[in-house]
């Protein structure tokens, strides 16, 4: 295990209160804390959305198969429990390029109806020609394609854009795109510049994308309600949330209809 890189996967599971992090990941973790103080409510709220989101595909959408890339370490309520406790035929491929999250996960999470594809998001030929996605999924029939904390890890917005047009360009219509994206637009610009002289200092990795370059990644799908927000407010199941500049991290679910 490499224990010198910080992974995004152990950051986000130190931030979520988890157990499996090295010093390298703390490290960075804090620093990115000192600055966005609110990062681990934003890290809860992610899976809140995650769960929301999971929850509103299996059910109202019917949506049986999940292609769930970006996975991060076994949390509470995995894509596999909060949709199989909805429909408990539903399948899921996670795909994560860390390998302490394929280490986790093919102790946790690898079961008949769920598999584990070592792969990378720029390269989603490879995720959708696997023997693992050929075996568990029939991409005849709608996907749920998740991609939840990770599109911010690829800095060129035409590459992002390309790999979810190819992702999508292999689902039939009824297909669900699930994506988030952390963003500057709610904090000051105070903030907003210390945050990009971390990035250029490169104390951290997540590149920030503005509402409308974040729509775009659903360029051709019907944005379901209430549309590209805040995750925080993305159909909330509570009174009291924190506010759209401590999530700092747009969300939205869109269905391909054509
Ligand atoms: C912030 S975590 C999000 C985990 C989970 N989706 C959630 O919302 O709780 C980001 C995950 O994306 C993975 N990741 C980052 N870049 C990736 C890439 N290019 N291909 C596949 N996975 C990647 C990291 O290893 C990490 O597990």
């Amino acid at each position: 295990m490499d224990q010198q890189t910080v992974s995004p996967a152990r950051r986000w599971n130190y931030w979520l209160g988890g157990k499996d992090h090295f010093q390298i990941d703390r490290e960075s973790g804090d620093r990115i804390a000192d600055a966005y103080p609110a990062v681990r409510v934003a890290a809860r709220q992610g899976r809140a959305f995650h769960n929301r989101a999971i929850q509103f595909l299996a059910g109202e959408a019917g949506i049986r198969q999940f292609i769930d890339i970006g996975t991060g370490l076994p949390a509470p309520d995995n894509t596999h429990e909060i949709a199989q406790a909805i429909a408990p035929d539903s399948k899921v491929v996670y795909v994560d390029n860390d390998p302490m999250v394929l280490a986790h996960a093919r102790a946790l999470m690898v079961g008949s109806a769920t598999t584990y594809v070592n792969g990378d998001l720029r390269d989603p030929g490879a995720i959708l020609t696997s023997d693992e996605v050929r075996a568990t999924l029939d991409l005849s029939r709608p996907v749920g394609i998740l991609l939840i904390a990770v599109l911010h890890f690829i800095k060129d917005d035409e590459q992002a854009r390309g790999v979810v047009r190819e992702l999508l360009a292999a689902a039939p219509p009824g297909s669900y795109l699930v994506a988030t994206n952390s963003t500057k637009d709610f904090v000051s610009p105070e903030a907003g510049a210390l945050y990009d002289a971390m990035l250029a200092a490169g104390h951290v990795d997540a590149w920030p994308r503005d509402r409308d370059t974040f729509t775009r990644f659903f360029d051709g799908l019907e944005i379901v309600d209430p549309g590209a927000v805040a995750i925080c407010d993305w159909r909330p199941d509570s009174e009291e949330r924190p506010t759209p500049a401590e999530v700092s991290m747009y969300g939205a679910v869109g269905v391909k209809t054509r």
